[in-house]
């Protein structure tokens, strides 16, 4: 294969026409089709970076101008596009989440095996976070067992969205266009990196709400989890929060890592807590604690979706690992799907989550969902990724 990908972007709003952009930015990879539903994006698209523009997903994969696709429609066509773009031979990056159930997903992932060993594709999901320093040095941490045996994960993501952004698309914050409110949109970057590093819980509860916005799917959302070997979480998301906030806790028997805006912190005990709660005899005696130093992994000129994409374009050039394999998408789906089925049906929920359970929930939803009288369509990258 010639040393550079050809790319074409299949929805090329507002995320997709930034990945247009970011190609550019790439020596392995180059923008040479995109394809839109919409005629005033594909025009301007088309005509901005002088690629063809093609009306729908099928013309573009059966154009053979390309090598690998990036999809950035609305989430619920992120499995079809895969799946047809997979048995054409194609290789596939889908935009986050993979899809809007754990069985759209399933078969993402499972077309994917077929066409890597018939075709040798390659498979990844935008998980940007995953590139960042301070967050691969989290993982190195968790991977070196410092932390001892895991007993508490916690992960609050408060943040703030418009209403003016909510209005901003037609198949936003909907049932039928959407599939979710904050935990399918603006969740999933956190729910994979608290997954890749704490592991997907065996059980959930959850609660989902709308409390501030003029929309019909949840904008808040709050649930108890238990992982396998007892430990418990917390997980918290929103869009009515301001100042906001992210930041996840993985508390061990051994020590404890904190990851927010500020960046990754660790502390270790200098005797496991196990340990100490044995042997200790003075009365308001606690473990001593040690601040550890983490090394930052230096992050190079080409950062977050663009680092993702060059991997993904060398994956597929050198054989290079992904860093954010699209298998590994599932668990954010995995967590949404939980918590939404939870609260919809007042009972806690295992993972893997029932499939035909979701899927028949979804529907259910769909068929309630509204037609927005509300729109002002707006398909604007978000300034920090533009
Ligand atoms: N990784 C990130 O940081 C990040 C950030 C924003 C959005 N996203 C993801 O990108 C996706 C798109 O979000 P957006 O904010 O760009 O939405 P958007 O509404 O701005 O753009 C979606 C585009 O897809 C087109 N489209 C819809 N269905 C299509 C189809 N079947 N075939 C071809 N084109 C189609 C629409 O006409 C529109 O131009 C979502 O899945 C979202 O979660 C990811």
């Amino acid at each position: 294969m010639a040393e550079v990908v050809r790319f074409g972007v299949i929805g090329a709003g507002g995320m997709g026409s930034g990945h247009c952009g970011m190609l550019g930015t790439i020596p392995e990879a180059e923008l040479t089709a995109v394809a839109d539903i919409d005629a005033g994006v594909r025009t301007a698209i088309s005509a901005k970076y002088s690629v063809p523009a093609f009306e729908n997903a099928t013309e573009l994969l059966e154009s053979g101008l390309v090598d690998a696709v990036i999809i950035a429609t609305p989430h619920y066509d992120h499995p079809p596009i895969a799946v047809q773009a997979f048995s054409q031979g194609l290789h596939v990056m889908s935009e986050k989440p993979l899809g809007v159930t754990v069985s759209g997903a399933d078969s993402m992932i499972s077309a994917a095996k077929e066409a890597a060993k018939e075709y040798g594709s390659k498979f990844g999901v935008m998980y940007q976070m995953r590139a960042e320093g301070p967050n691969l040095a989290a993982k190195s941490v968790i991977e070196s067992g410092v932390l001892g045996d895991i007993r508490r994960t916690n992960l609050v993501m408060g943040w703030y969205r418009s209403q003016a952004y909510y209005n901003s698309g037609g198949w936003r914050a909907t049932w039928a266009g959407e599939g979710g409110g904050v935990l399918i949109n603006q969740s999933p970057h956190a729910l994979d990196l608290f997954t890749w590093l704490g592991g997907l819980p065996v059980k959930i509860t959850g609660t989902t709400r709308t409390v501030l916005h003029d929309i019909e799917v949840e904008d808040e959302a709050f649930a108890v989890l238990e992982y396998a070997n007892g430990a418990h979480g917390y997980l918290y998301t929103t869009t009515n929060q301001s100042p906001q906030q992210q930041g996840l806790e993985i508390c061990g028997d051994k020590g404890k890592l904190t990851l927010d805006y500020s960046g990754l912190k660790v502390v270790l005990n200098e005797t496991s807590v196990s340990e100490f709660t044995r042997n200790n005899t003075e009365m308001w005696a606690s473990p001593e604690t040690q601040p550890y130093p983490v090394e930052i992994p230096q992050e190079g000129e080409i950062k977050s979706h663009a680092a993702i994409t060059q991997n993904f374009a060398r994956a597929i050039l050198f054989g290079e690992p992904l860093i954010a394999p699209g298998e590994e998408g599932l668990n954010a789906v995995e967590l949404i799907n939980g918590i939404i089925l939870s609260s919809k049906t007042g009972e806690s929920v295992s993972t893997p989550v029932d499939r035909a359970a979701y899927d028949a929930l979804i529907e259910e939803l769909k068929a309630s969902s509204k037609r927005k009288t509300n729109v002002v369509e707006n398909r604007v990258t978000d300034p920090k990724f533009a």
